[in-house]
């Protein structure tokens, strides 16, 4: 029987390295659905729509596509916007910069949660997010809830960024790791919080490997 599992917790804890392996591991479909609050971002900065200015929101959440698309090369999911890939730019700074803000907005999530309800719908699928296990899929199987010291998951992040050429100082990104955790915990719409049936996984002094195994241990229990 096919199950959904969610995996929670706060920026750069390593939910997509361990939801993505785990996918792998299951024969499942792996749903980043960070990239699409991402894409969202995107979209609004290259349009030069303010955040606050809902009419234009809503209607660019109603013309706005998403989707992902594997790579056959790599094997991955790529986000795809409008039917161009734009995987690279939405991990820029800049848009992790704003993506807090855009998404508190009442209407952009509930298109998001939405989507993500139907990409999942079938099950067989591990989701990776903040609201995942609290509101997207209050029923999965499995709920997961991720957490790291903020050095440890600054550096990882420093690390990725710096694979894509992009550097970044340590104090920056620990800074943008704090405004965006704070931001996403307290925020009226489905905020950043364990649901109280999802098992706490501290991966402060953890490798990857023993990670996916801790989740593919509770799959199979
Ligand atoms: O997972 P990632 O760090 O790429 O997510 C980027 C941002 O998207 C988060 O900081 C959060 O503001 C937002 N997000 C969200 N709900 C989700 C996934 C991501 O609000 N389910």
């Amino acid at each position: 029987r096919k199950i959904v599992i969610a995996i929670d917790g706060y920026s750069s804890c390593g939910k997509s390295t361990t939801a993505k392996a785990v996918a792998a591991e299951l024969g499942y479909a792996y749903i980043d659905t960070g990239a699409m609050y991402r894409a969202v971002t995107l979209y609004l900065l290259e349009r030069g729509i303010a955040f606050d200015d809902l009419p234009r929101v809503e209607q660019a959440l109603h013309d706005i596509h998403i989707a992902f698309k594997r790579n056959r090369k790599t094997g991955r999911n790529e986000l795809c916007l409008d039917g161009v890939i734009r995987e690279d730019e939405i991990r820029q700074m800049r848009i992790s910069n704003s993506v807090s803000e855009v998404s508190v907005i009442p209407a952009v999530r509930h298109t998001l949660v939405a989507q993500q309800q139907r990409m999942g719908r079938k099950r067989g699928v591990v989701m990776d997010g903040r609201d995942i296990g609290t509101t997207v899929f209050p029923d999965a199987e499995v709920k997961i809830f991720m957490t790291a010291d903020v050095e440890t998951r600054a550096r990882r992040r420093q690390e990725e960024l710096a694979d894509k050429n992009e550097h970044v100082e340590l104090e920056e990104i620990v800074e943008n790791l704090r405004k965006r955790d704070y931001i996403d915990s307290t925020r009226t719409e489905s905020p950043l919080r364990r649901a109280s049936d999802a098992v706490l996984l501290d991966t402060t002094h953890m490798m990857i490997d023993e990670q996916v195994d801790f989740v593919l241990e509770r799959v199979s229990a």
